[in-house]
């Protein structure tokens, strides 16, 4: 899954998205030391974390996401590491005391190699007793094959208007949700342009992640419902996995 192509409405859709924000800098700066961010983005994270005097390195394959992530560093006067890998194959001669994956970095990896590849990997890099801690959503789903507008509407400093629609498909065998993105923006003008994206994911049930990480050499994690800390039960939208490795 390349993000190039969704660099440019990322933020729009979820910079102002806070929910876990404390969360890992808690845990980040009970830890401290080197951390590796999974999935870093355009570095919603990352910035937090850094703004907190931690270090952290935010591993992100696409380019374009990490070129707006070293935008926002330069904005907001911050020194942001991005480093351009996969977290299946990337590589690095430093261990990490700590690696988080926040908000669904995970359910990019498709197969059951992918995910063994990359859990193992991230293992490699940790000592024994190294925390790695993530968040996956909950799968539970909108009217699937519909086209749905669910709010997002952001207005550009030149008068034009940018609504995002979206259809949702369902695999439930393979466990994987595709959201294409209707992004339509009217200018001042009137005129009318369309951007359209797709973006796949491969989505996790609680129990599965556990034997993934027991098979990858992780202990058997502490699993919450929320970044409170509460239980997973029916209401909960994020499962958080606090894990160590053995
Ligand atoms: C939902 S975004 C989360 C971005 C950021 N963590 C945040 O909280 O805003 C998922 C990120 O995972 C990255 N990603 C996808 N596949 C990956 C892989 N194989 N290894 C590392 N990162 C990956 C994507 O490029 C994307 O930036």
């Amino acid at each position: 899954m390349n993000y190039d192509d969704l660099a440019d409405l990322y933020d729009h859709q979820y910079d102002v998205y806070r929910d876990d924000l404390h969360f890992y800098a808690g845990v980040a700066e009970r830890t401290g030391g080197r951390i590796l961010e999974v999935g870093a983005g355009t570095g919603r994270v990352t910035a937090f974390l850094a703004r907190r005097g931690l270090n952290v390195t935010g591993l992100e394959p696409s380019a374009r996401m990490i070129e707006k992530g070293r935008a926002r560093a330069e904005r907001d006067g911050l020194p942001l590491n991005f480093v351009q890998g996969d977290v299946r194959t990337f590589q690095s001669s430093e261990s990490f005391d700590l690696v988080i994956a926040p908000f669904n970095a995970l359910m990019h990896l498709y197969s059951l190699n992918d995910q063994l590849d990359a859990m193992q990997n991230l293992r490699a890099h940790l000592g024994a007793g190294a925390p790695f801690v993530f968040d996956l959503y909950v799968p539970r789903f909108g009217k699937m094959n519909t086209l749905r507008h669910e709010g997002e509407t952001f207005h550009g400093p030149e008068g034009e208007r940018t609504d995002v629609f979206v259809v949702q498909r369902h695999d439930k065998l393979k466990q994987v949700i595709t959201t294409e993105y209707f992004v339509d923006t009217v200018s001042a003008s009137g005129s009318l342009s369309r951007r359209h994206f797709t973006l796949t994911q491969r989505y996790f049930n609680r129990f599965e992640v556990e034997w993934l990480l027991r098979c990858a050499g992780f202990e058997s994690p502490r699993v919450s419902g929320s970044f409170q800390g509460g239980p997973l039960d029916a209401t909960s939208e994020v499962m958080v996995f606090q894990t160590r490795a053995k």
